[in-house]
């Protein structure tokens, strides 16, 4: 029988919820599920229970509000948190997150110290470094979801235009989720060919704009909540990667000591992930302004991580 490894899902709202339902209904993992309001986690995790039936998984899900539950996990996703709320200023986000993001790592780490930490919760970069200092965990152990979903929009976006199917584009987003996100056109492919030879360059400058906007798109459509599905499928991409031990090279928020020139702060570059973690950060070809960019997001997000005085 292969590997299925506990995990457990840190907030049980849109992503949390969803990400739980993939993991299981594909047979990735045992899941548990906790969240700080009664009831939402187990009346979910019942409720996905008894789809077993008909879905035919035999994974299991648990919804709790103890932490003593997740015991022993070998994956932690942690998507507890706020959305942005009218009136609220990014800099309220980051605040009330991180007193959230910092409660909900010390009860994980205290259960299971030798998990893996991955990040949702937003602003994605700046949580993902304050858990990291948190935990004490080594960098490789812990990491934010963010490029495999820009990358998905991305991939998208060109498959529309280009009229094939999406899961043939294989699209590469590096640097901090946000606006200052850095699309790679060069390393964005078609079926083996790089998108510079499909499309024009002001259709591709289009694309990389609606792909730095996509979440917003989707907030202007729903008026009350984020993206959810696409988010969740990417997270789960990556657990998939770590429970398979796959080595997939996947963008990925991690933890850089030098790569791209760019030092002790944590940005989305290529990362190799399998059971351990991250194995290694691929240091792709860029182009000088590719270079520079990145280098700029990094300095904003390092910016956001000294407002938090870890
Ligand atoms: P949501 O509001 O549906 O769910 C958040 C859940 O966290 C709620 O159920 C809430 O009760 C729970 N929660 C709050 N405080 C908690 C605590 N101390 N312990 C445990 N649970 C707690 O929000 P949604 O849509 O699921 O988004 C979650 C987060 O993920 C947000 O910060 C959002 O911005 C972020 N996000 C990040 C993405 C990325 O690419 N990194 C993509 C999509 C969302
Ligand atoms: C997104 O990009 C909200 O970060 C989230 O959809």
């Amino acid at each position: 029988m292969s590997y299925k490894p506990k995990v457990t899902v840190v907030g049980a709202g849109f992503v949390g919820a969803t990400t739980a339902q993939r993991l299981i209904e594909k047979d990735i993992a045992d899941v548990i599920l906790i969240d700080v309001v009664e009831g939402l986690p187990q009346g979910k995790a019942l409720d996905m229970m008894e789809s077993a039936p008909i879905e035919r998984f035999q994974a299991s899900i648990k919804g709790t509000n103890q932490y003593e539950d997740t015991k022993g996990s070998d994956v932690v996703v942690i998507t507890a948190g706020l959305a942005r709320k009218p009136g609220m200023s990014r800099d309220d986000l980051l605040f009330k997150n991180a007193e959230i993001v910092g409660g909900v790592v010390t009860e994980c780490v205290k259960y299971s110290p030798d998990a893996i930490l991955l990040i949702v919760t937003n602003p994605l970069d700046v949580m993902t470094y304050l858990a990291w200092k948190k935990s004490g965990f080594p960098p490789h152990r812990v990491f934010g979801m963010a490029g495999a979903l820009d990358s998905a929009r991305m991939a998208y976006f060109i498959a529309e235009e280009l009229e094939c199917v999406p899961h043939e584009v294989d699209a590469m987003v590096l640097g901090g989720h946000g606006d200052e996100m850095v699309p790679v056109p060069a390393h964005t492919k078609v079926k083996g060919e790089p998108i510079t030879k499909l499309l024009s360059p002001e259709k591709i400058e289009a694309i990389n704009q609606r792909t730095r906007d996509g979440g917003a798109e989707i907030v202007k459509h729903l008026k009350t909540g984020s993206a959810f599905y696409a988010p969740s499928s990417s997270v789960v991409r990556m657990v998939n990667a770590i429970a398979e031990d796959s080595g997939e090279i996947i963008p990925s928020c991690v933890y850089l000591t030098g790569q791209y020139g760019i030092k002790d702060v944590y940005c989305g570059v290529p990362a190799q992930l399998g059971r351990k973690g991250v194995r290694a950060v691929a240091e792709i070809s860029l182009t000088e302004n590719e270079k520079a960019a990145l280098r700029q997001s990094a300095e904003h997000v390092r910016e956001n991580c000294a407002k938090l005085n870890l």
